[in-house]
């Protein structure tokens, strides 16, 4: 199985040093940087853009996962993709469409994903899963970070089911109330790609964080350490 891939999520960071930040996740394994764009809008709260994404390009060579919680996506999206966006996701809540997304993210050289709310039916996944990467499913409402995760283990593996079936390659990235406590049951669930951020920037030491976390992913599933112990 390949390994859980790490993307802290700066809206946890202290926004004054957040150069620093994307630093440190770097230096301490991360795979990605999380950054989560809320427009007031679509979700209540209000974040960072493109010129953030651009200040930031050269602190780090980690890749940009950029994850739109905003209205009319298609508006701005070049913008991000122009600020030196990797992968992007928006809302299947805020688009109606899609395909077209998926096109103008591919024809930057980019990589499309589309991301849903614990309320919405996957249903809403079935016309675009072939044209995207990855599904960001969230495990919390978007809006804010320190949130409990909503329990979603069927979810993920009905996801996974539904990829399978179709002999599709996309990826499920989880958004929201992922820790070292629950990541192993997502990995075994079907998910790859985690975004952490207050379970990375709330513990003082970011690569000790990243790392918990990594191994926690690896452990053994609690039925086979029964076995084994
Ligand atoms: C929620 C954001 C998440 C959030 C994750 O709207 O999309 O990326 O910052 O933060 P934690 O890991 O603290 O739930
Ligand atoms: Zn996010």
């Amino acid at each position: 199985m390949t390994p859980a891939r790490i993307a802290p999520s700066i809206l946890s960071a202290d926004f004054g040093r957040l150069a620093d930040a994307v630093k440190a996740c770097e230096a301490g394994g991360a795979d990605w940087i999380h950054f989560d764009v809320m427009d007031g809008h679509f979700v209540p709260n209000l974040t960072v853009g493109p010129i953030v994404l651009r200040a930031l390009r050269g602190e780090t060579r980690l890749p940009f996962d950029v994850h739109l919680m905003i209205e009319e996506p298609l508006r701005t999206l070049d913008q991000y993709l122009d600020a030196g966006a990797a992968r992007v996701a928006v809302h299947v809540e805020a688009e109606p469409h899609l395909h077209r997304f998926a096109q103008v993210v591919r024809g930057k050289g980019a990589s499309p994903g589309v991301a849903i709310n614990p309320g919405t039916s996957l249903a809403a996944l079935d016309a675009i899963l072939p044209s995207v990467d990855f599904v960001l499913m969230m495990t919390v409402n978007p809006g804010w970070g320190g949130q409990k995760l909503i329990p979603s283990l069927d979810r993920i593996r009905q996801l996974a089911r539904a990829i399978a079936e179709r002999s599709l390659s996309v990826e499920i990235a989880l958004d929201g109330g992922v820790g070292p406590g629950n990541i192993q049951q997502l990995v075994e669930a079907g998910a790859g790609h985690f975004v952490a951020g207050s379970s990375v920037f709330g513990r003082g030491d970011v690569g000790r964080a990243i790392a918990d976390l990594k191994a926690a992913a690896r452990s053994l599933p609690s039925a086979i350490q029964g076995v084994t112990t």
